[in-house]
């Protein structure tokens, strides 16, 4: 790195190490915590370490932009509900694409033509796949914070306009790299960022809310590889260390979410311009249903030897992650034997049902992933679902052209009862009706999750 002195690339490479150890800490629910601090520590050092040793001009307005983003970063990620936790993450992702992309095109208006033909590629790639991610990620941040509709926007000509926007992306690019002498470049470096919001918006507009946050996901990914070139630009290594772990990350979580909802990256981005939505109708059905109060699911759990807890995004919703753990704790002390069945794209984002229930000190050990636990519901007595719905959801193995045919799914319809926690008959986020509500094993306890536990565990200690 030319004109950075040892000491501050030493700092760098501390930083990238942080990175490094922050993403091996964040792949547990028990070194979470840790790994997010080393991370903040290394991205901390990365942005002071320049104040050190470059000749800064406009130290002023730096500083300012810097108080009132973290002010703004603080505030947000403080007040923000746990079920809102997408929406902060597109909307942070976005806003780094775009600085990304706005920082590529000053270095092309400064450097001009006369930039090697490397630096002109990863210039126009910063400044293309930034503003994708940047209109894409404002696009899923309005579907998930209910702004607009979470169904898929598909209009006539979409797939032409997309192509068509995709062809000038490309040709703009190429003349960029290929051709920069031949008209003032910071005027073709605009006009490619324009396509590139209009790519983003394309792009993301068909996609149905339930697969949202595999495409902020994606966008992140997109997002890392912006970082990483625009390091290459600027030629500073912890930007091209951060981008690349963010754009290796952001891709492999990409493929692990679709393959938990038993997707394809294309059929997910692509799907509805072929015709199918990936949204389901919304139906409530008004079959009969079998429901009971919570001293008769007492009853039922107090009898019972094996339990399997199913939460779902309800759970999260409901904030009766303590209260949840009370009646399992209750339900231990008596003997009964009680696990979690954590399916991995229950909630609204990877992870999620781990990190609410380590929140309530739930031990690992009773936290089961899906392909360890689904082979015991056949022996289970009792399956207590809680604010769940399409991770139990028996369409997704019946019923081909279901939005979630396909998913690999819980197997709570195997068990012998199944008491299912929820306050109305509305479907769940892929919006389709659930079989097993009516099937003559279930009950259902209707309320909100946190009142409906209080009101179990009252009734299980009575007994
Ligand atoms: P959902 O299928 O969305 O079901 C949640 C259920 O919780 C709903 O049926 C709702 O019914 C109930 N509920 C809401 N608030 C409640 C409250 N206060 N008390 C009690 N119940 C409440 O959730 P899930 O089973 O966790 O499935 C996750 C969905 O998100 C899947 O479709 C999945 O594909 C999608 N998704 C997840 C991810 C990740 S990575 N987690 C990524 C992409 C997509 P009522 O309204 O009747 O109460």
């Amino acid at each position: 790195m030319t004109g950075t002195p040892v000491w501050a690339q030493v700092a760098y490479l501390v930083a990238a190490v942080c990175f490094i150890l922050a993403l091996k800490g964040l792949s547990s629910p028990k070194h979470a915590r840790a790994g997010n601090l080393v991370g903040a520590v290394g991205a901390v050092l990365a942005c002071v370490v320049v104040f050190f040793y470059a000749h800064l001009d406009h130290l002023v307005p730096i500083l300012i932009a810097i108080a009132v983003g973290t002010a703004g970063g603080f505030v947000g990620a403080r007040r923000v509900q746990m079920t809102q936790m997408p929406q902060l993450v597109a909307l942070f992702n976005g806003v780094g694409g775009g600085a990304a992309a706005l920082v590529a095109l000053l270095e092309l208006a400064d450097a001009g033509p006369r930039e090697p033909a490397f630096t002109l590629v990863a210039t126009a790639f910063t400044i293309l796949v930034g503003s994708v991610s940047f209109a894409g990620s404002m696009v899923t941040f309005a579907k998930l914070q209910e702004l607009m509709t979470s169904r898929p926007v598909v209009f006539r000509g979409l797939p032409v306009a997309f192509g068509a926007v995709l062809v000038a992306a490309l040709v703009l690019a190429y003349l960029t790299v290929a051709h920069p002498g031949s008209w003032p470049i910071e005027v073709g470096g605009v006009l490619l960022a324009l396509v590139g919001l209009a790519v983003g918006l394309l792009l993301v507009l068909p996609v149905g809310g339930a697969d949202v946050p595999i495409v902020i996901s994606l966008l992140n990914a997109f997002t890392g590889l912006t970082v990483a070139a625009g390091g290459y630009v600027l030629g500073n290594t912890v930007l091209l260390v951060a981008g690349t772990l963010v754009g290796a990350s952001g891709t492999f979580l990409t493929k692990l979410m679709a393959a938990a909802m038993g997707r394809s990256v294309g059929n997910i981005l692509f799907g509805a311009l072929r015709g199918g939505s990936t949204l389901g109708a919304g139906t409530t059905s008004d079959r009969p249903v079998r429901s009971a109060g919570p001293e008769d699911m007492a009853i039922l759990l107090n009898y019972a030897s094996r339990v399997i807890v199913v939460p779902g995004y309800g759970l999260a919703v409901a904030q009766a992650q303590h209260t949840l753990r009370e009646v399992v704790d209750l339900l231990g002390e008596r003997g009964v034997t009680v696990d979690y069945a954590i399916h991995p794209v229950a909630g609204r984002m990877p992870g999620h049902m781990n990190v609410l229930l380590a929140e309530a000190q739930v031990p690992y050990e009773q936290l089961k992933e899906m392909d360890d636990i689904n082979s015991e519901f056949k022996q289970t007595d009792v399956v207590l679902v809680v604010g769940a719905n399409d991770v139990v959801n028996p369409a997704a193995k019946t019923t081909p052209g279901a939005p979630i045919y396909g998913m690999p799914i819980l197997n709570a319809d195997q068990a012998r009862q199944v008491i299912f926690m929820k306050r109305s008959m509305r479907p769940g986020f892929a919006g389709i009706e659930n079989e097993l509500l009516f099937d003559p094993r279930t009950t259902l306890l209707f309320g909100d999750a946190k009142e409906m536990l209080g009101k179990l565990l009252a009734a299980l200690k009575a007994q």
